[in-house]
């Protein structure tokens, strides 16, 4: 549904994106993780056809940013990463002002407005000045907004910053209800444990360039060389001894303070063939806790040859 191959974006001689080629399917909720500065808003602004790209292709439901700007601005629905001021308009004057600005006919705008401000939780809020909403009501405002000419593709720049945990939550459920009724989506945030919940894919940017792309399992796949396993027996120290007879045991080492044993294994090892084997040698196992790393941790990796 969006795709870019080679973009780059130069700004005055600095190259803001290096060629990158993202990929994101129909039905997808991918999110667009990066530090600040990685490139984000450069990609969205090209791909909302914002911006030009310097170099490189672009495609929103197969249309190109080049040639078809004005069939990618019927598609989507793009929320910048800055809410504009409208300070002295009501909720529901703001949605039938974008109503109106859409086209979308006079005695269609009260039900659909009505829908929109149901579906992103502000009804009881629809008289409020939007100057007297909280920044979460806000951002669930903009979120409406963009949803009025029922877009095929959602674009948000950082829907979620600035919010308490709880809108942060409320955010996301919404974007898994819009995934539902058949949106795709991207969003970007670098923010990363909140996007490896809600996504189905993602990709890391990095200075510009895309350092992986792929769900959450695969991302994580790629930055991890062995795991972290900790268990606790009947006799931790005999079990740091037997594990290592087996071959998907890479190192042992027992904890005495946390009176367990951190077993490194390869990353596709059966972790019910640690417990038989233990179990052979009379030795209980009273737990096992494999311990995967955080998408933090992933990223930290997969970035690491590009920070200086
Ligand atoms: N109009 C501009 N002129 C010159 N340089 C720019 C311009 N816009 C962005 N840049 C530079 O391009 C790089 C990427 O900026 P961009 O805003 O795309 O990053 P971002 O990933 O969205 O960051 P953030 O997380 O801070 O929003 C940065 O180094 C920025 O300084
Ligand atoms: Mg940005």
């Amino acid at each position: 549904m969006i795709r870019t191959v080679n973009l780059k974006k130069t700004y005055a001689g600095f190259e803001a994106l290096q060629g990158i080629d993202l990929e994101v399917g129909e039905g997808d909720l991918f999110g667009f993780i990066g530090p600040n500065g990685a490139g984000k808003t450069t990609t969205i602004r090209i791909l909302t056809t914002l911006l030009e790209p310097t170099a490189g292709e672009a495609f929103v439901g197969g249309l190109s940013v080049w040639e078809n700007k004005q069939e990618i601005r019927g598609l989507i629905g793009y929320m910048p990463d800055s809410f504009g001021v409208y300070r002295d308009m009501t909720v529901t004057e703001y949605m039938h002002f974008f109503a109106a600005a859409y086209g979308i006919p006079h005695r269609e705008r009260g039900s659909l407005v009505g829908g929109l401000l149901e579906l992103t939780d502000l009804t009881y809020k629809e008289n409020a000045l939007i100057e007297s909403l909280s920044r979460g009501m806000q951002q669930r405002l903009g979120l409406a907004r963009t949803l009025v000419h029922d877009p095929k593709v959602l674009i948000l720049d950082e829907p979620a910053s600035g919010l308490d945990p709880r809108a942060r939550i409320e955010i996301r459920e919404i974007l898994r209800e819009l995934t539902t009724m058949g949106k795709t989506i991207l969003l970007s945030s670098h923010i990363l444990s909140e996007l490896s919940e809600v996504c189905n894919r993602v990709g890391i940017l990095e200075r510009g360039q895309l350092v992986a792309q792929g769900s959450i399992d695969e991302i994580m796949g790629m930055a991890r060389s062995d795991t972290e396993v900790w268990l606790h027996t009947t006799d931790d120290a005999r079990a740091a001894v037997v594990l290592r007879e087996l071959s998907c045991v890479r190192s042992t080492e027992v904890d005495e303070g946390r009176k367990q044993v951190l077993v490194h294994v390869d990353p596709d090892a059966d972790l019910g063939a640690v417990s038989d084997h233990l179990h052979g040698r009379d030795i209980r196992l009273r737990y096992l806790e494999r311990q995967d790393p955080t998408l933090e941790e992933v990223f930290m990796k997969l970035t690491k040859g590009l920070v200086q």
